[in-house]
């Protein structure tokens, strides 16, 4: 049978970290491509002879052309600039969008096939924008930020109650930014929703709504401490995950940035919702009640995504097409 093949698009810090996890996890052959010569090349040498001392087999291809991205399976987009201490992730939106011409055009010539996973950040406005200029399905171009943000918030809360993080389910809704809506109501120790434990005396209001508040401030927390560029292990555990579902046809209820079409009363916008990831792509898109006051912080996300979807517009106005 032949192997996957899984196209990194980018090769920083994310990239190298993800081509490591596809090695170890024996998920396909990976080709690492990045603009930067050399890189590509050595970090997919040095992974490859770690692979008989962990008793792995992959190939690595390094590559600074598109062509060699031909046929992917899956591409996982890292490609543009991370973001530095004092900086907000909307600040990259004009670097990073052009850089998303640029990926969506290589994408939509090589592998049309492929599932797509976008990294990238401003997230939902770029996973929108390179859906577009790829012009691939839209069940098939989705955002990694709802895994990385639920798993944070199921970290803090396992520290927190001091459990193992398998017995915490959490949930987060909305755009992966300042506005993004972790929903205690729907989150889970041992199967006990949160209010429920703070009922039992397990924990209080105020403890919850730190650990919620840590949760949206998760990854400036990371650029806070490693003043050279952001997280990368957890995105990249995170991004391997919705490509496991979607290679294996797993069925996996996972939250992620998908393309919405008047599901939640959203059109024409990526948004962080519970979607089930299988062997067709985003295969459903899983709609919850939401009460007053989470509705409010939902749509005060999608706002701050419009917003950003907006300012695309104004700089690629074929985006608005
Ligand atoms: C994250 O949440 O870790 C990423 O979106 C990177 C960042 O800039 O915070």
């Amino acid at each position: 049978m032949a192997r996957n093949k899984i196209a990194l698009i980018g090769s920083g810090m994310i990239g190298g970290t993800l081509a490591h996890m596809i090695g170890l996890k024996e998920l396909g052959d990976v080709v690492l491509f990045d603009i930067a010569e050399g890189v590509p090349q050595g970090k997919g040498l040095d992974i490859a002879e770690s692979a008989p001392v962990d008793g792995f087999d992959a190939n690595y291809t390094g590559a600074n052309d598109y062509s060699a991205i031909e046929g992917a399976d899956v591409c996982i987009v890292t490609a543009g600039v991370p973001r530095k201490p004092g900086m907000s992730r909307d600040d990259l939106l004009g670097t990073n969008l052009k850089v998303m011409e640029q990926v969506g055009a290589g994408i939509a010539k090589y592998a049309p096939n492929a599932f797509v996973i976008c990294i990238t950040n401003p997230l939902d406005a770029m996973v929108w924008a390179l859906q577009k200029f790829s012009g691939l399905p839209k069940s098939h171009v989705c955002g990694m930020a709802g895994v990385l943000d639920s798993s944070r918030f199921r970290h803090f809360l396992a520290d927190e109650f001091d459990v193992s993080v398998e017995d915490v389910t959490a949930f987060v809704l909305g755009g992966h930014g300042d506005t993004m809506v972790p929903l205690t109501r729907y989150s889970t120790v041992a199967g006990i929703p949160l209010p429920d434990l703070v009922k039992m005396g397990w924990t209080t209001q105020g403890k919850l709504d730190e650990i919620v508040q840590r949760t949206r401030d998760g990854g400036a927390e990371i650029v806070g401490l490693l003043k050279t560029g952001s997280a990368f292990y957890a995105p990249a555990a995170s991004a391997i995950s919705m490509a496991e579902a979607y290679l294996k046809d797993k069925k996996r209820v996972v939250p992620c940035a998908a393309y919405l079409n008047g599901e939640y009363g959203v059109k024409d916008m990526y948004v962080g919702v519970p979607t089930v990831i299988g062997k067709g792509g985003i295969e459903r898109v899983i709609e919850i009640d939401m009460n007053s006051d989470e509705r409010a912080q939902f749509d005060k996300s999608v706002e701050s995504v419009e917003g950003l979807c907006d300012a695309c517009r104004n700089i690629a106005p074929q985006l608005g097409e």
